[in-house]
């Protein structure tokens, strides 16, 4: 099995993004680091706990990370995910607790520890990992590959140029895009395609448990805030598809073109520039994902659920 690590902020699509990584029978769930982002790093951190206590997932230890940007002001998404981070259900409690001592040094040991290269799958900023890169240089020597997801080819989605995960601390995901490592971005244009049909609403409610109606109480709201901010009819999985990546990559199109981070622009800070055209001279660094079987996607994805609906 893939060994895979999850750096994330629970959020909706963080908590699928869960599920799927631990009930998955190709990857092998080694760690999660949690990152402030959809709300505060305390909230994200508790809400990764209870998330994992809600799908009857034991052992996996919770990081808990950074909770700012690398230089700028802490943004966070509550008009998305809601006050809470994960508005929509009431999560259960859980004697569970996060690391939270030396976290980026434990982060680091555990890592170098496993018997084999990790796959670093990140659905938050890219904090954590930044620090993790430029404090411990040996780091990128234990990654196979870092997945994440985050990005817009075209327009962004919190910032008009820029995508929420790559926008609010561009400076950390620069070191990300500049690091040489096997790299793949998971971009709003792809996630927009992975969305919650009414189809699929019914398989959840279908599931008929405690289980179920709090993922589709989790999914209602997503879709009602996805409504009133963006004004689209979506309820778009992001970050399962960059975990989906790790387990199966023959099920993406991908293009390898160059990616760079803009940093200092007066209007579009944490625009992923990617070179479709080729143009630009620069050398490819990045796995575009621009396609995917969303078949073979939610087979895994409600395949995860009823997995955790078991428990
Ligand atoms: C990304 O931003 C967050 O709100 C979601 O969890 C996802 O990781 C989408 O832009
Ligand atoms: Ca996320």
């Amino acid at each position: 099995k893939k060994l895979l690590w999850l750096d994330c902020d629970p959020g909706h699509d963080d908590a699928m993004a869960i599920y799927m990584a631990a009930y998955s029978e190709k990857v092998e769930l080694i760690g999660i680091s949690t990152v402030y982002g959809n709300n505060t790093l305390e909230k994200v951190t508790n809400n990764t706990l209870k998330i994992l206590r809600m799908g009857g997932i034991y052992g996996i230890p919770v990081y808990k990370g950074m909770a700012k940007p690398l230089t700028r002001k802490l943004t966070t998404a509550e008009s998305i995910h809601g006050d809470s981070g994960l508005d929509g259900c009431v999560l259960p409690d859980t004697d569970q607790k996060a690391i939270t001592e030396d976290v980026l040094h434990q982060i680091y040991l555990k890592i170098k520890s496993l018997p084999k290269k990790v796959h670093f799958v990140a659905t938050g900023c890219l904090t954590n990992l930044a620090l993790l890169l430029s404090t411990f240089p040996d780091f990128k020597d234990y990654i196979e590959q870092i997945s994440l997801m985050g990005g817009a080819i075209g327009i962004g989605n919190w910032f008009p140029c820029s995508e929420f995960n790559i926008g609010i601390d561009p400076e950390a995901s620069k070191i990300i895009f500049t690091s040489g490592l096997p790299l793949t971005m998971v971009p709003i244009e792809l996630t927009h395609q992975v969305s919650i049909t009414e189809d699929i609403f019914d398989k959840l409610k279908a599931m008929n448990t405690h289980f179920g109606e709090n993922i589709v109480g989790l999914m209602t709201f997503f879709k009602h805030t996805y409504k009133t901010v963006f004004g689209l009819d979506l309820v778009p999985l992001h970050d399962p598809c960059a975990v989906y990546y790790v387990i199966n990559p023959d099920a993406f199109t991908v293009k390898f073109r160059n990616v760079v981070i803009e940093t200092n622009s007066e209007y579009c800070d944490g625009r992923t520039v990617v070179d479709e055209y080729q143009t630009s001279g620069r050398k490819p660094n990045t796995n575009v994902a621009v396609g995917l079987d969303l078949n073979a996607f939610w087979e895994e994805m409600l395949s995860a659920l009823h997995k955790c609906n078991k428990n």
